[in-house]
């Protein structure tokens, strides 16, 4: 099984407006596509939500059914243990992302749930961290 899922949480669908010079100016649906086209021997599917529920029922649905999760939960890495249960229901890889560095930021962002439960952790390097999550996907999963 080589199908993965793109998890995105809060304001994450404002990406390529917002905050420019933290997040870059590359839309979500442009690091999608990039992530797509590059690996095309992968099935990757995406979700972004504003709502923990959803994100949440989402990690659900993806037990049996994706070998692998890249997660960028935004705001909810550093506040829900909801999430963390979820991805600890979850048997498959899990790699968390966020495109700035969290550890040099506001000391509230230096904590994440999800770096407990995820197999690796890739912070700081803006869209291409989500480019190198599925590269390390894509060989675990042959
Ligand atoms: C973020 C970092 C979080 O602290 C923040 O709340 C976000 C984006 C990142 O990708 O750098 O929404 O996850």
């Amino acid at each position: 099984m080589n199908k993965i899922l793109i998890i995105n949480g809060p304001n994450l669908n404002l990406l390529g407006t917002r905050e420019p010079d933290l997040y870059g100016t590359n839309t979500l649906d442009d690091i999608m596509a990039r992530c797509q086209k590059t690996f095309s021997n992968l099935q990757i599917d995406h979700l972004q939500s504003n709502h923990e529920g959803v994100l949440i029922d989402k990690i659900h649905e993806a037990r049996g059914t994706y070998a692998g999760i890249i997660i960028n939960a935004g705001a909810f890495s550093h506040t829900s243990i909801a999430i963390f249960d979820a991805l600890n229901a979850y048997e498959g890889y899990v790699i968390e992302v966020h495109l700035s560095n969290i550890y040099s930021r506001e000391s509230f962002r230096h904590h994440s749930y999800i770096t407990t439960r995820a197999n690796g952790a890739i912070v700081g390097l803006g869209a291409s961290g989500y480019i190198f999550a599925a590269q390390k996907m894509s060989e675990w999963l042959g």
